[in-house]
């Protein structure tokens, strides 16, 4: 699948709006190796903590369906460059998706690649905990 078209899957993922309290709805379309595409939107909380953003939902639902490879996630948010995913996410897609290229788009068409290892340098991840 090519990046225009899994961004314009992560602008449709925006779409049930679920950020009443920010206003900042983000959408990402997460694919696999094997060509599935799994979307999220953010979904607030009155109790704000309780937020989820959208990288994670779209992550957990490929991961709760027995998906195991990812190759990109598309992610888009308002403003002129979009926004790259939180701290967060880039620990939670480190883990899971550690080949990953992330693309982070903005609404009109701007769009910047990155790998999740870029993002999150020194990272700590599993190996660690199995180095006693
Ligand atoms: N948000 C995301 O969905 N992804 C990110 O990586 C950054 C932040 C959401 C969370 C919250 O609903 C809103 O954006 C404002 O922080």
């Amino acid at each position: 699948m090519d990046t225009h078209r899994l961004i314009e899957l992560a602008i449709q993922a925006r779409k049930p709006e679920l950020a009443p309290y920010s206003g900042f709805s983000v959408g990402a379309a997460l694919l696999t190796q094997t060509g599935h595409v799994y979307t999220g939107c953010n979904i607030e909380s009155s109790s704000y903590g309780l937020t989820i953003c959208a990288e994670r939902v779209a992550l957990f639902k490929a991961l709760s369906e027995g998906e195991t490879k990812f190759s990109a996630i598309a992610i888009v948010a308002p403003g002129s460059n979009g926004a790259p995913p939180c701290g967060a996410c880039r620990q939670l897609l480190n883990d899971y998706a550690p080949n990953l290229f992330v693309h982070i788009a903005s609404l009109n068409g701007e769009v910047n690649t990155e790998t999740i290892k870029d993002l999150l340098p020194l990272a700590f991840d599993g190996g660690f905990l199995s180095d006693e």
